[in-house]
C-alpha cells in the first residue's frame, strides 16, 4: 500500500465515497472543498485507490472527515494507519505551549473505531452535544 499527501482528485473522492454509499458532492464544489483541505491522504493499491481520509480546519479547530476503506479492503489496518497519519499531522502542527480541538461526527456504529484514538463521546460530563446542520439548494 503506498499513502500519497494531498493527492484525492475528485474522480477519487466520488469513487471512494460510492464505494461505502455516501452521498457524493457535485464536481465543482468537490473541487474545490478538495482544494481547502489542509492535509489529505490516499491510499493505493498499484494504481488503484482504496482509502483516504482528509483534515479540514485551521489548526485551531480542526475537522477529521471523509475517512474511508473500499470495503474490499476493511479490517486490514488500513483506517487505523489513515488515522494515525492524520492524528500525527495535527499533532506536528500544534505549537509548544499551544492547543488544537480535533472534531468529527462518527457514522452510526463507527464510534468505538475512534474511541481507539482517543476521541470521547459527547455529551459528556464536559460537553454537551456536538450538532450539525446541512444547507440544500
Ligand atoms: C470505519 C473504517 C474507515 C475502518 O477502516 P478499516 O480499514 O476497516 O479499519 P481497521 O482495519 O484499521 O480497524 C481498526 C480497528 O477498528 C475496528 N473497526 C473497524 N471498522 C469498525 C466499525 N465499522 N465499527 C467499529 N469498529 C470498527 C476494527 O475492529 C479494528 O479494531 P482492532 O484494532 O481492535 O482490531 C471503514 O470500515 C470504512 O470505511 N467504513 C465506511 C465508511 C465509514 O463509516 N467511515 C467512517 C466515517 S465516520
Amino acid at each position: 500500500m503506498e499513502f500519497k499527501e494531498n493527492a484525492i482528485t475528485p474522480e477519487i473522492y466520488h469513487e471512494l465515497r460510492s464505494s461505502v454509499e455516501w452521498m457524493n458532492f457535485n464536481v465543482e464544489q468537490t473541487a474545490q472543498g478538495l482544494s481547502r483541505s489542509l492535509y489529505s491522504l490516499v491510499v493505493f493499491d498499484e494504481q488503484k485507490p482504496v482509502g483516504m481520509g482528509r483534515v479540514v480546519g485551521d489548526g485551531i479547530y480542526n475537522i477529521i472527515c471523509d475517512v474511508v476503506v473500499d470495503p474490499a479492503y476493511q479490517g486490514k489496518g488500513i483506517g487505523s494507519q489513515i488515522m494515525n497519519r492524520l492524528l500525527n499531522y495535527l499533532k506536528e502542527q500544534t505549537p509548544e505551549n499551544g492547543r488544537t480541538s480535533i472534531h468529527l461526527i462518527a457514522e452510526k456504529g463507527k464510534e468505538t473505531f475512534y474511541e481507539k484514538f482517543g476521541f470521547k463521546l459527547v455529551p459528556n460530563e464536559s460537553s454537551g452535544s456536538g450538532m450539525r446542520m446541512i444547507i440544500r439548494k
